[in-house]
């Protein structure tokens, strides 16, 4: 694969009310107003899914889902969204392996040579910045970053946010905890983003040392209003928290699969104890999957677990408004 020439500089578009046409590479494009709005539209996508009622309003449009990493559910539900509005999707997991890429086609000609195909690309790669150089090479459609690397992965944080709005009718005056591989994990790292959109956030940071929040990300997102507050010890989850957000330890991001094993023995598992001695009665616990030593499938059967339920259901509903927003449809 070639290397990318990322401008990390670039300055990203913001949405500012007006998605139709607009990359959507970062939380940081977003408003506290672009959140409700899209939100309006997730809640009644939600309603033609529940009532089975599937819609027609990207008949006409093919979206290419290029997935350069490994997905089950962003990849699933993106094909599911597509599907639900009634438009096709032109499906490549792999490119590295079974498109001209494995010949050494560029990923810039990669890029130009989908958008010929498609009204829009979603894109997962491993590297950080590869959203923002595909949509620098894209001229006619709008690029979705569906993970770059470490970086991030703003439909995730997407569905995580209306989960929570769904549950708490607010997504300010929150307290969470963010728990597993603050460093690595891109979820983690769109969520604070996203949640310092509002007002009187706090998060809880429960990292082992070896996986605490770079310390750019962690002056970027303080500066950005959210509050954090790293602790490495379970004794030190208040009990006050509105949401635990569990992550595993990042394996891909590792040379050393010594040094990933090593992590993954420090990490805190959400088990029924924890819950029963650290959780309130009326939080809830997400996990954006897969959970590898993250959560303890015995906690499953807890009605304040959401990650096989409203969670995951909600990555389909959120994508939807996403696309149906970004494609001018709605
Ligand atoms: C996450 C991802 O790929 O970043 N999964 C997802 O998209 N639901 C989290 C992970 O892989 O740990």
């Amino acid at each position: 694969m070639s290397q990318l020439h990322v401008q990390e500089h670039t300055s990203l578009e913001l949405i500012k009310g007006d998605f139709a046409g607009k990359d959507i590479l970062s939380l940081d494009q977003f408003s506290a107003h672009d959140i409700r709005r899209l939100f309006e539209l997730t809640h009644h996508m939600k309603r033609l899914v529940v009532n089975n009622e599937p819609s027609q309003i990207l008949a006409g449009m093919i979206v290419a889902l290029l997935f350069f990493e490994p997905s089950s559910r962003t990849f699933g539900s993106f094909a599911s969204a597509v599907k639900w509005l009634g438009g096709q999707t032109l499906e490549i997991q792999d490119p590295a392996t079974v498109s001209s890429v494995s010949k050494g086609e560029s990923f810039e000609d990669t890029i130009r040579v989908f958008e010929a195909y498609s009204d829009a690309i979603v894109l997962r790669h491993p590297q950080v910045g590869a959203a923002r150089e595909a949509a620098a090479a894209a001229d006619f459609v709008p690029i979705i970053n569906a993970g770059d690397g470490n970086n991030e992965h703003p439909t995730q944080t997407l569905l995580d946010l209306y989960t929570l709005y769904e549950k708490f009718g607010r997504l300010d005056n929150l307290v969470g905890l963010l728990a597993g591989d603050a460093l690595n994990s891109r979820t983690i790292h769109s969520l604070i983003r996203g949640l310092s959109l509002f007002e009187n956030n706090t998060v809880y940071l429960l990292s082992p040392d070896a996986l605490r929040l770079g310390l750019e990300d962690l002056s970027h997102f303080r500066r950005q209003g959210v509050t954090i507050i790293e602790i490495t010890s379970e004794q030190d989850i208040p009990r006050n928290c509105h949401f635990w957000y569990w992550t595993r330890v990042q394996k891909e991001r590792f040379s050393e699969v010594e040094n990933y094993q090593e992590l993954a023995r420090q990490i805190v598992v959400a088990t029924p104890q924890l819950l029963s001695t650290y959780a309130s009665q009326d939080m809830i616990l997400l996990d954006p999957l897969p959970r590898v030593n993250s959560v303890d499938p015995a906690v499953d059967a807890d009605p304040r677990a959401v990650y096989l339920r409203s969670q995951i259901r909600n990555g389909v509903y959120t994508r939807m408004a996403l696309l149906a927003l970004v494609l001018g449809r709605s």
